[in-house]
């Protein structure tokens, strides 16, 4: 009877799996932060997807760990850097079985570890970075990225993006816009990840965790500049925001479980504090019910096969 009256459900296809690869490597190297996770060579980054794709999951979402690192964030942007060699690679391996993305964004290419470029007094330049992400946009659309997902919270970012994507010819290639980012702690594993060089905070382009409306205005100018879908991130300690941005929004909803609230539950249930699947799968049940109809999360091959099997 449970099952016959569940007012929502979580199924794979709801589900991305972002991942990251590292240049150079010739193992894949775990990440402490995120037990599990791991920064894949392009083998086992070719092997994972073919094993999420399988297990059903929505989409993947790349990023991308360069060897060297630059002010602008050069290796972003280059056709042979590791984010565009590997959505390639991963274009050619699993073609349209499921929905490729990209993350657009300079962090885990510059130098300095900021979002975007820096101008002489070392702030980030909004209307410079938006020129690089509009190359970068089409860099990874030749790719093959089918989706891109510019997580720098620039103002614009979205209208730029589209309108690079437009004048190269890749009118096909969708935006998921990361429409409400806030500047949170819940990213301290990603940084790892990422080999993030970043001092410092994003404090002055990701939004303060005590607004709301401003993620509602954040949402208008996105859906007028032509984001095709748009996330709220984090998920756990925003459901009221996801849900404001679900209520009012005309296109997909998505949410970004973060790495922090993956160690967190991962932290916890190697203490034997928590029973780590069911936690897993309420975390993500009350992230879809709160209004998201697609959930990123590092768990995503796991819990599609859980969900398919059980
Ligand atoms: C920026 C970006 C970040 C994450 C996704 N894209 C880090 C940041 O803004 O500091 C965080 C994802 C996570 O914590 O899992 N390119």
């Amino acid at each position: 009877m449970r099952r016959l009256v569940a007012e929502i459900d979580l199924r794979p296809r709801h589900l991305v799996l972002p991942m990251f690869v590292k240049e150079g490597a010739s193992e894949p190297v775990p990440i402490a932060s995120m037990p599990g996770v791991v920064q894949h060579t392009r083998d086992s980054l070719r092997k994972a997807a073919t094993e999420a794709v399988s297990a059903g999951v929505g989409g993947l979402m790349l990023f991308g760990v360069p060897e060297s690192r630059d002010a602008t964030g050069t290796a972003g942007v280059d056709p042979d850097g590791v984010l565009n060699v590997a959505l390639r690679d991963l274009r050619a391996e699993v073609g349209d079985a499921t929905v490729l993305m990209a993350d657009t964004c300079l962090d885990e290419f510059t130098d300095h570890g900021h979002c975007g470029v820096l101008d002489a007094e070392g702030r980030v330049d909004n209307d410079a970075t938006l020129a690089v992400y509009g190359e970068m946009a089409v860099a990874q659309a030749e790719a093959g990225a089918h989706l891109l997902g510019p997580s720098g919270m620039m103002d614009g970012q979205v209208g730029a993006i589209r309108e690079a994507l437009d004048a190269a010819g890749h009118v096909d290639t969708g935006i998921l816009a990361y429409t409400a980012k806030y500047s949170s702690a819940f990213f301290g594993p990603f940084r790892e990840a990422v080999e993030s060089q970043l001092r410092g905070d994003r404090k002055t382009y990701q939004q303060d965790s005590a607004n709301v409306r401003e993620a509602l205005r954040e949402l208008a100018l996105d859906l007028e500049e032509g984001a095709d879908m748009v996330m709220v991130k984090p998920a756990l300690a925003y459901l009221d925001v996801l849900r404001a941005v679900a209520e009012t929004a005309d296109v997909p909803v998505a949410a970004y479980q973060v790495s922090g609230e993956y160690a967190m539950v991962e932290a916890a249930a190697a203490n034997g504090w928590l029973d780590r699947d069911r936690t897993v799968l309420e975390t993500l049940t009350g992230i879809r019910r709160a209004g998201a109809d697609i959930v990123l999360t590092y768990w995503a091959t796991e819990v599609a096969t859980r969900l398919t099997t059980e």
